[in-house]
């Protein structure tokens, strides 16, 4: 026992090592390198070029063994980076997918040029016109997004003039690239920061905006100006932030305390240094399953013959995408599709859910219902598929089938074998009693 908890130990122990390892090494990624072509006349074309490049990562800047690493053939010398990131964020395993994978993440990098902002509640970090001669460097930014959506990651990095040896200055990441949630929940959608301590604009203040954006249109959510510990904006209702884990670490994740229909869409996460800023984006989408009644509940009695018309109604969800379908379970037990039925507009209620039904016209001269079985509308969505069910009762005989009319025929010439058989056995019997009466009188 104690040998086996022993072992157990040893073999956990090993598969953190392991983890651990896997987890910290930092990947060689492939970029896109993105920029504005210098237009001719200066014109604001806004053509872009791209060139392929590649980013060395690594968390301690005295590590330098990737210069033995060659370039790609199809890499530009110019186009290859030595990026520090203390951090270690750029570490991350959603970043480095195993040797020989398909899947990729995404990598853009942009030249950066850093600048004081006049937004309200970012213009107080710069008042101070605090180290200008840091910032005259190569800036550049890099936008990342892991496989499977497990992260995304904006960097701020800074090299020496002409020198492609990059330090991160600031980083932006989120855990939550893509949110669900259900109506009324709270939503958390994570963002948080990291600064270089031994960077000049570390500790000089910073900001923090969250905006919305759905369709082209968007809004300011919440903006807090860190320097001042001032909320400057807030448009809406139950967003908040935890301003205490904010300062102690970077942790700027933006809190709705109750999930609702328009809250489904894009938001973006910046973080403003004096000069900087780095942000990442967000979905999330609110998913609420319909709820079905059927209508008229329970079915009245039904004739064969007569159509009969069911409403379904499906209420209360999110998104719009819907798709109903009925299915007829008779008394042998098998189910089966009915074709397809009509389809009533959408209706949005107070709250933003939709309603929508489906009419079916039962016709049950058409379709073999038997005595009757169970009616269920199915509606497929994508916060699940529901079901509503209803008892159909068909009274009298329907209409015979070949089988049935083969029973009949055969039921008939029974019937009529028994009648001349009794009515022989009743003749003839009359017949023998009439003899001995014949004998007795004789
Ligand atoms: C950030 O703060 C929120 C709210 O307090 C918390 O739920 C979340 O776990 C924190 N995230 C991290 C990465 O610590």
């Amino acid at each position: 026992m104690t040998n086996f908890s022993t072992i157990y130990k040893l073999s956990l122990v090993a598969v953190v090592y392991l983890i651990q390892v896997c987890g910290s090494s930092c990947p060689v990624l492939e970029c896109w390198f993105v920029q504005e072509k210098a237009g001719r006349g200066g014109g604001l074309t806004g053509a872009t070029s791209q060139e392929k490049s590649l980013l060395h990562i690594r968390t301690e800047s005295h590590i330098h063994n990737d210069k033995s690493h060659k370039a790609p053939a199809d890499i530009s010398p110019d186009r290859v980076y030595f990026i520090t990131d203390p951090a270690g964020s750029l570490c991350h395993s959603s970043l480095n997918p195993p040797r020989g994978s398909i899947k990729k993440p995404q990598c853009e990098i942009n030249p950066f040029l850093p600048q004081p902002s006049s937004l309200k509640w970012v213009a107080p970090l710069t008042e101070s016109a605090l180290s200008p001669l840091y910032l005259q460097a190569d800036w550049i930014s890099a936008a990342l997004q892991g496989l499977d959506k497990e992260m995304t990651i904006t960097s701020i990095m800074r090299a020496p003039t002409s020198t492609k040896e990059n330090n991160v200055i600031l980083s932006v990441t989120s855990k939550t690239v893509s949110v669900q949630s259900r109506l009324g929940e709270p939503v958390l959608l994570d963002c948080g920061f990291w600064v270089d301590p031994s960077s000049p604009l570390s500790g000089s203040g910073f900001a923090v905006e969250w905006r919305y954006q759905f369709r082209g249109n968007g809004r300011l959510v919440l903006a807090y100006d860190g320097k001042t510990d001032r909320l400057a904006e807030t448009q809406e209702e139950g967003a908040t932030l935890d301003f205490e884990a904010l300062h102690r670490n970077g942790n700027a994740s933006l809190i709705l305390q109750e999930a609702k229909v328009r809250h489904s869409g894009t938001y973006i996460c910046t973080v403003y240094l004096p000069y900087l800023l780095a942000q990442v984006a967000l979905e999330l989408e609110i998913v609420e399953p319909p709820s079905l009644s059927i209508h008229p509940s329970p079915l009245p009695l039904t004739v064969p013959g007569q159509t009969l018309t069911v409403q379904c109604e499906a209420s209360g969800f999110a998104p719009l995408s819907l798709e109903f379908s009925w299915e007829f379970k008779g008394a042998d037990g098998k189910s089966r599709q009915l074709g397809s039925a009509g389809v009533t507009g959408h209706r949005q209620a107070w709250d933003g859910t939709y309603s929508q039904s489906s009419k079916l016209e039962l016709d049950s001269s058409k379709l073999d219902l038997g005595r009757g079985g169970e009616l269920t509308c199915v509606a497929a969505h994508l916060g699940g598929t529901q079901r509503a069910s209803v008892t159909l009762n068909v009274i009298g005989f329907s209409t015979p089938s070949i089988e049935d009319s083969m029973a009949m025929v055969g039921v008939a010439l029974v019937l009529y074998g028994l009648i001349k058989f009794v009515s022989w056995t009743f003749t003839s019997s009359d017949a023998d009693e009439a003899d001995k009466q014949d004998k007795k009188e004789k």
